[in-house]
C-alpha cells in the first residue's frame, strides 16, 4: 500500500543547543536527517519523500541526499517559521493524493511495522497517528496548584508519523489557515476540522531528538539495532 511522506526539517534545534540545526548532528557517523530519511528510502511502500528545508541549508541537504543515495526525495520546498507552516509547504509542493504521512525528521527510530499499520488505518478511517500509553501520572496544574488528576487509562503520548488520506490533511490544513488555528500536530488540525483520527500503538524508543541527553540514548538505540 503506497504512501508519500512529508517531512519537516526546517527547524532550528534551539533546545538541543548545538548552535545549528540539530538534524546535522551525527549518530554513529551519519546525520540524524540521513538516518530518518533512510527508514523511508528502505520502505517499499514509500513512493516519495517531500522534505521542507531552510533555504540556507538546501545545498548541504542536497549533498546528504546524493551521498546517501536517497533517490525517493522528490521535492525540497522552503519551510516556514512554525512546524505547521513547514508541513503546509510540503502539502503545497505536491498533489500527492492517496495516503500521506507527516513525520518529524528528528525521529530516526520509527519502525516499519508501525508505519504500515498507520497507512492501513489512515486508508480505512481517514487519519491515524502513532502514540504510546502514558507511563506517568498526569495532572492539570494552575499557578503551582493541582487542579485535577487525568485518567491515565485514556492518556496517550503522541508521536509522528501521522497518516491521513491526502484530502483529509489538505482540508484540515486549509481550515486551520482560514481560522488562524495553530496546532502542535496534524491530528489537532484534523480533529479541529471534525475528522476521526485513530491511534496506532508505537514504541517508546520512537523518540524525537530534542535535548542533548537524547543523543546518548540515540547512539545506544543504533548500536542495539546493529547487534
Ligand atoms: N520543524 C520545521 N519547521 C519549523 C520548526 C520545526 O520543519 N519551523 C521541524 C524540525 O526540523 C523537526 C520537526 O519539525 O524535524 C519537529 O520539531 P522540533 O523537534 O521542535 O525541532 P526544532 O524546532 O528544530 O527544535 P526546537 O523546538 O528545540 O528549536
Ligand atoms: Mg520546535
Amino acid at each position: 500500500m503506497d504512501y508519500t511522506v512529508m517531512m519537516p526539517a526546517a527547524g532550528s534545534g534551539t533546545r538541543m543547543g548545538a548552535g545549528h540545526n540539530k538534524l546535522f548532528l551525527e549518530l554513529e557517523g551519519k546525520s540524524i536527517l540521513a538516518h530518518t530519511l533512510a527508514v523511508f528510502q528502505q520502505d517499499p511502500w514509500c513512493t516519495g519523500i517531500i522534505l521542507a528545508v531552510k533555504d540556507s541549508e538546501r545545498t548541504k541537504i542536497k549533498t546528504i541526499i546524493q551521498q546517501e543515495q536517497l533517490t525517493k526525495v522528490c521535492a525540497l520546498p522552503e519551510g516556514g517559521t512554525e512546524r505547521q507552516h513547514s508541513v503546509k509547504a510540503c502539502l503545497q509542493a505536491s498533489e500527492a493524493g492517496g495516503i500521506v504521512l507527516v513525520h518529524d525528521a528528528a525521529r530516526p527510530f520509527i519502525k516499519q511495522n508501525v508505519i504500515h499499520e498507520l497507512v492501513i488505518n489512515a486508508s480505512r478511517h481517514g487519519g491515524a497517528v502513532a502514540g504510546v500509553k502514558a507511563k506517568d501520572t498526569m495532572k492539570y496544574v494552575t499557578d503551582g496548584v493541582i487542579e485535577e488528576t487525568a485518567d491515565r487509562e485514556r492518556l496517550w503520548v503522541i508521536q509522528t508519523p501521522q497518516a491521513f488520506r491526502y484530502e483529509v490533511l489538505k482540508e484540515a490544513s486549509q481550515l486551520a489557515e482560514q481560522e488562524n488555528f495553530l496546532g502542535t500536530d496534524e491530528a489537532m488540525l484534523a480533529e479541529h476540522a471534525g475528522f476521526e483520527v485513530r491511534i496506532v500503538e508505537s514504541t517508546y524508543d520512537n523518540i524525537k531528538m530534542t535535548t542533548p541527553e537524547d543523543l546518548a540514548y540515540g547512539e545506544y538505540l543504533l548500536k542495539k539495532r546493529l547487534e
